[in-house]
């Protein structure tokens, strides 16, 4: 049987740094589910689809066939045999994604591929809704959380040190809205698991949260 780690947790909180590194240590899969939406929400975007026609996205989302690979150890997502990796990262896409993804349609057909790779292999699985849905029993769940002032600087400095120019309130704006949606859609909301740790990563640097990580990971004897 593999063994399964689920991070949840709101935009910005460092999951998939963090899952990375602890991904690497274990010598686990890394599974970016937030990209596999963001892939989908590119094709909506390149379609030209409304975020709020559900008919149309349930249909199209038939037709947009997702998979994942990896690239000297990174994840890559590929969509209709194309690797869209360095096209999903955009503000729009995200935003996107987080609109199109409170769709019943777009979740079933992203949480079964999830389900398929973590029943392969071991993984560490990092989204919003992996240890309340997509992977009920994994054997470590993480709810990764930080202020939202937090994730906004952090994303700021981000942004700045690869030269793009931005605003810090708006980034927090933007933040705050994709919470929000991302709390209260009907399907599958973003939720800490009963079972899972809370993990706050506000005054905590990436070492110290992969060293809680590994710490809870002893704890429940999977290392
Ligand atoms: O983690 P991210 O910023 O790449 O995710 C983009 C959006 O995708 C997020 O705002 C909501 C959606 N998402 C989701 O609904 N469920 C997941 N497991 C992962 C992401």
């Amino acid at each position: 049987m593999s063994i399964n780690i689920a991070i949840d947790g709101p935009a910005g909180a460092g999951k998939s740094t963090i899952a990375k590194r602890v991904a690497k240590e274990l010598e686990y899969i890394y599974v970016d589910t937030g990209a596999m939406y963001r892939a989908m929400a590119y094709y909506f975007l390149q379609k030209g689809i409304s975020p709020e026609d559900e008919g149309k996205i349930s249909e199209e989302c038939k037709n947009a066939e997702i998979s994942i690979a990896y690239q000297n150890g990174e994840q890559q997502v590929i969509l209709n045999g194309e690797n869209v990796t360095a096209y999903i990262r955009k503000e729009e896409v995200g935003n996107m994604a987080s609109a199109t993804s409170v769709y019943p349609k777009v979740r079933e057909k992203l949480v079964e591929l999830q389900k398929e790779l973590a029943k392969k292999s071991n993984v560490i699985m990092d989204g919003r809704d992996i240890g309340t849905c997509v992977l009920p029993d994994a054997q470590v769940k993480i709810y990764l959380t930080a202020s939202v002032q937090t994730r906004a600087k952090r994303r700021y400095d981000e942004l700045k040190e690869k030269g793009v120019s931005c605003n810090i309130e708006e980034i927090q704006k933007d933040i705050e809205d994709r919470d929000y949606r991302d709390m209260h859609r009907e399907m599958s909301p973003l939720k800490q698991a009963e079972d899972a740790v809370l993990l706050d990563s506000s005054e905590l640097n990436i070492d110290e949260v992969v060293l809680a990580i590994e710490k809870i990971c002893k704890e429940k004897g999977i290392v």
